[in-house]
Parts: structure tokens; C-alpha cells; sequence
């Protein structure tokens, strides 16, 4: 079937090329930021666990939208929020993403949350979120929900590699999966960032940590980029993009949007705060298009069990 492309905005693909380098490098900034906070000092005797700098990050991030503030409302229509909406056009009625092609393709490396586990979620999310923001706003699809690990090839820095190196990476990963048990996981929070992404926050109940979970495959991809795009501790799902002003407003209500905002989200924590699942597949992803798994763009998915046997 071809794909109907908004040509328009492929026509002009810097504006999404800046949103994707500003999301890049407020990862890069977390990610510094982390590096900094849990180098070791034997001096001091103090340094972080991963849980805590988890939870220092998660607090971080529940902060943003008040510190930065809703970079995807400000500036009226003609900013970010338009930057944005360069990734999605609207096509008969629905929020459709606009494809670019990677090249080379990404390689990704992501834990998946089962349709079990994620159906339920995205409900919710749906259920809060709809009402108010009809057209402006991008679900992840529910049976794609992934935790990004590790990747082998960004945007950023592109590794290329043959047909053969990816055989070669996926069996590594694999070989990586096969010694790892099923994670079990709860829902810390869910957090809307200043650029308008709703994610969800995860702490590990039991099962490996994914910081180490990210070390090993880091080991088992010894060309994969030094600089990787997301803090070595965080544990996160994306649920949703905002992509502009709800448009339900509620302006009889005397609060401000961004109070608005605040309270949507607390309605989404008081639903799924504590929510536990339970993870057992590592996919090595080929992502055709950027943020494939993202946009409902091409995958090539391999698919590996977390086949630890449990002592
Ligand atoms: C969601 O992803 C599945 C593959 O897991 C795909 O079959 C389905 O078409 C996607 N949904 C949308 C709306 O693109």
C-alpha cells in the first residue's frame, strides 16, 4: 500500500530536525547531569544507586514543565508547537505522523511491555487526555510500548554496518537476553515534559537494573556511539505527545492552562501510580524511519526472550 506523505512538510524538514537535535541534547544535558551526580567519590564515601538517581531524575523531570515551562504552547502558533506539528499533519480527521526515513537505518535496542500490560495503561492515558486535546495530541500505540535501552546506531551518530555486523549485533543482544530474568516493574509516576511528551516513569521491583542492563549490551556493541541518547539510569515509556493548547479548555474553571495541565496529570498518577508489570522481551530494532517505533513508522523487529532460569 504507498504511503501518503505530507509533502509540504517534507519539503521542509528543518524545523522537526531542530526539535530532534533540542530533544537530543536535553537528554545529552540529563545525561551530564547524571554522569556528574554519580561518579563515585571515595573521599565523601557518597554516590548514588541507580534507584535513587532514578528518582532524582524523575523528580527532575516533574519539575520541567514548571521550571521550563510548556515549551509546546508558548509563542503562540508559530513556534515549537508548530515545530512539532511538523511531525504530524492531520489527515481526514486524525493526527497522522509525517515519515522521514533514517539513513542508515537506527538500531535500536528496547525492553518491550506486553499488550497485557500496556492496554490497560494506555486506556487511561486515552481516557484522561482525549477529552481535552482533540487533534493535538499523538497516543503511542498501545502495542508498542517500549522502554529505550541502548542503541547501536543513532541519528546523532550514525553507525553504519553490513548485513552481516547487524546479524553479528543481534546475536549479541540475543546472547545478552538469554542471561537476563523477567523484570518485574511498577509505574513510579507518569510526568509531562516542557516539550509536551507524557512519559511514563518506571522503577524496577525486582530484576536486573537497566543502567546494568545498558552497561552489558554496551559491552556486547563495542561500535555502538560512546554518547547514548538517554541518562544511563532512567527507565521510561512515552505515552503521548501534546502537540498544541487543549482544546477543551475549561475557562470557567479560574486556573491557569499550565495548573490545567498539572492536574491532568495527577488525575493519570492517582489511575496508575504503582501499576506493575511484568517485562520479558529485548527487541533489537531496525527503525527505517526516525522515532519508528515512535510514529507507527518501519521496523524490523528481533524479538528475544529475557530467558534467564529464575533460582
Ligand atoms: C500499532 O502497531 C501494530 C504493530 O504492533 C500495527 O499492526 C498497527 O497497525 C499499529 N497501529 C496504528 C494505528 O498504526
Amino acid at each position: 500500500m504507498p504511503r501518503v506523505r505530507n509533502w509540504q512538510a517534507i519539503s521542509n524538514p528543518v524545523p522537526a530536525l531542530i526539535i530532534w537535535l533540542i530533544s537530543a541534547l536535553t537528554f545529552y544535558i540529563l545525561f551530564q547531569m547524571a554522569l556528574r551526580n554519580s561518579t563515585p567519590s571515595s573521599s565523601t564515601g557518597w554516590s548514588l544507586s541507580n534507584v535513587e538517581r532514578r528518582t532524582k531524575l524523575y523528580d527532575e523531570l516533574s519539575r520541567e514543565l514548571d521550571v521550563k515551562g510548556a515549551a509546546f504552547l508558548k509563542n503562540g502558533e508559530t513556534s515549537q508547537s508548530l515545530s512539532l506539528s511538523d511531525l504530524f499533519t492531520v489527515k481526514n480527521g486524525a493526527v497522522t505522523p509525517v515519515l522521514r526515513a533514517a539513513n542508515p537505518p537506527v538500531r535500536a535496542n528496547v525492553l518491550y511491555m506486553s499488550p497485557q500490560y500496556s492496554l490497560p495503561v494506555a486506556e487511561a492515558v486515552q481516557k484522561v487526555f482525549m477529552p481535552y486535546f482533540d487533534k493535538v495530541i499523538w497516543f503511542q500505540n498501545s502495542t508498542l510500548y517500549h522502554f529505550s535501552m541502548f542503541h547501536a546506531s543513532h541519528h546523532i551518530t550514525p553507525v553504519t554496518a553490513s548485513e552481516v555486523e547487524i546479524e553479528a549485533e543481534a546475536n549479541a543482544v540475543k546472547a545478552v537476553a538469554k542471561d537476563v530474568c523477567p523484570l518485574k516493574i511498577s509505574l513510579d509516576r507518569v510526568v509531562l515534559t516542557s516539550t509536551g511528551v507524557l512519559l511514563g516513569c518506571w522503577q524496577v521491583i525486582s530484576g536486573l537494573d537497566p543502567a546494568v542492563l545498558r552497561d552489558r549490551l554496551r559491552s556486547a556493541l563495542p561500535q555502538a556511539p560512546a554518547i547514548q541518547l538517554y541518562d544511563s539510569a532512567i527507565f521510561h515509556t512515552s505515552l503521548a505527545r501534546l502537540l498544541g493548547h487543549p482544546t477543551n479548555f475549561p475557562k470557567e474553571q479560574k486556573i491557569s492552562e499550565l495548573q490545567f495541565l498539572h492536574e491532568l496529570v495527577n488525575e493519570l498518577n492517582r489511575k496508575l501510580r504503582g501499576f506493575q508489570a511484568t517485562i520479558s522481551e529485548l527487541w533489537y530494532v531496525e527503525e527505517y524511519d526516525l522515532l519508528a517505533l515512535a510514529l507507527n513508522g518501519r521496523v524490523k523487529a528481533r524479538k528475544f526472550q529475557l530467558s534467564c532460569s529464575k533460582t
